[in-house]
């Protein structure tokens, strides 16, 4: 088992920043799903098509982050209450129109990037590549989301705010 080989501060800190990117993805995935349900406006159709592919990606990936989870040793959170305290992504509005709905979800996707590419290096100090790897893989999927959300509201790809920081 990977913890073995970590110190204990190390392994906690991974667990606690693993436990809060599962968190963040899977409170996207309920916002996701939610915008799937609501969004209201000419784009409906194709809209809620996309939201649907998003929520099930995210879902997937909430449950490979927690399988890593349980893979180092630590307990997944296994509440709605325990998930919503950790996550850090801004609650949804009240707001239905499609291209209210696209920016909102973009802002969270390039947040969720930040958070995973910070995780991978809190993964690498901690010499847990296999971790590194899978966060790595988030940081893709985000980006590859982000750049469509982008460029349905008709922004530019260069608009990545706050990467690199
Ligand atoms: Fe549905």
């Amino acid at each position: 088992m990977p913890t073995k080989e970590l110190s204990s501060t190390l392994s906690s800190t991974l667990s606690s920043t693993l436990t809060t990117v599962l968190a963040d993805t899977y409170a996207l995935a309920v916002k996701t799903h939610g915008a799937h349900w609501n969004v209201v406006g000419a784009g409906f159709f194709e809209l809620h098509e996309r939201f649907g592919e998003q929520y099930e990606e995210l879902f997937e990936a909430a449950d490979e982050i927690a399988e890593r989870l349980r893979a180092l040793g630590a307990a997944a959170p296994a509440d709605i209450r325990s998930l919503a305290t950790a996550a850090t992504l801004p609650a949804a509005s009240d707001a239905h129109d499609g291209m209210a709905l696209v920016t909102a979800l973009l802002d969270d996707h390039r947040s969720l990037s930040r958070t995973a590419a910070a995780a991978v290096k809190v993964a690498q100090a901690a010499g847990d590549e296999a971790t590194a790897d899978l966060l790595i893989g988030r940081v893709h999927a985000h980006d590859k989301t982000a750049w469509m959300l982008a460029a349905t509201a008709g922004g530019g790809a260069s608009s990545r705010k706050g990467k690199g920081g």
